[in-house]
């Protein structure tokens, strides 16, 4: 599905950035470098960094210069990922194919890895080497996608939301502040540091937007069809804790039609770009079919 080439290319950029950027497992407080290099350095499918990638590169943006977006944007990513499983959140205890970090480490040092992998993803991006113009927008950027009015406050419309009956409206509001924020960040860092004008942002926006809320139907799809071996988490557990998703609220075959109807918006939004927008052609397909 992500056969263009620049996606092998962009992977291995996008490891070796993560792991130059995380302090050595060895280096004090050793427990909790090693618990932070746990949760980033462990396969995830990198789709916010790939966003940056793309987008930037449509935009005629230097690889270079993207490597701290699409850093800051995982480490945000895995951030969410480790409070997400705690035990006061979702209480999982596979991630990525693997013991979560509370469970391979401990309950406080998860919360601590959390904490040090947001201000580590703000220190990386502050040297970003952009305008200084352009490196404050990203710093906002960020900042406002991760916070209470984005991924956090999209968190807390969940917890809010588990266990009660949901209109799809405000369903749609919490996927797009816990999942769509970050993912519309990245396209527009990608898209800032290229240089784009406010018309083009506009654009990217449409598309960012259809893709970070197709992105969570599909995870929610996912957690009902798919099984824990494919999928590196448990499956079933959205039913299981009761949490209002898009299969519970709407069905599965009007969820499966949202997606088709986002599919066709990303794609409209892509419109008459040229071969460039490729790879976000065929990332909008992937986050609405992928297997996991
Ligand atoms: C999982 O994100 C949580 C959601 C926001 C849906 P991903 O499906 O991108 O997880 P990784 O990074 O590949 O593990
Ligand atoms: C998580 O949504 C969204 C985040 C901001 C982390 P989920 O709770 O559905 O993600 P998974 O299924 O645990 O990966
Ligand atoms: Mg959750
Ligand atoms: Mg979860
Ligand atoms: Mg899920």
């Amino acid at each position: 599905m992500l056969n263009h080439p620049s996606f092998a290319v962009w992977l291995a950029r996008i490891e070796r950035a993560l792991d130059g950027t995380l302090p050595a497992a060895e280096r004090a407080p050793a427990r909790l470098h090693a618990a932070m290099r746990h949760a980033v350095l462990s396969g995830g499918k990198r789709l916010r960094p790939m966003l940056v990638y793309a987008a930037g590169a449509v935009n005629h943006a230097d690889p270079d210069a993207l490597d701290a977006a699409a850093v800051a944007a995982e480490l945000i990513h895995a951030y969410s990922l480790v409070h997400d499983d705690l035990p006061a959140m979702d209480d999982d205890d596979l991630r990525r194919g693997r013991p979560t970090v509370h469970i391979a480490f401990d309950e406080a040092t998860a919360i601590l890895v959390g904490d040090a992998l947001q201000a580590l993803a703000f220190e990386c991006l502050a040297q970003a080497p952009a305008h200084p113009k352009i490196r404050v927008e990203l710093l906002r950027t960020l900042a406002a996608a991760a916070g209470s009015t984005g991924m956090c406050g999209g968190q807390a419309l969940d917890l809010e939301a588990t266990g009660r009956q949901q209109s799809i409206d405000a369903l749609q509001r919490m996927h797009r502040a816990k999942t769509g924020a970050l993912i519309q960040a990245s396209v527009r860092m990608g898209t800032l540091i290229g240089g784009a004008d406010p018309d083009t942002l506009a654009q990217f926006d449409v598309y960012a937007s259809a893709l970070g809320l197709a992105f969570q139907i599909r995870d929610d799809l996912l957690d009902v069809e798919g099984d824990s071996a494919q999928l590196g988490k448990t499956a079933g557990k959205d039913a299981a804790q009761n949490k209002s998703t898009f299969p519970s609220v709407l069905g599965i075959d009007a969820s499966r039609r949202q997606l088709d109807a986002l599919a066709a918006q990303m794609q409209a939004a892509l419109g008459a770009m040229d071969e460039r927008a490729e790879p976000l052609r065929q990332l909008a397909r992937f986050a609405v079919q992928r297997g996991h």
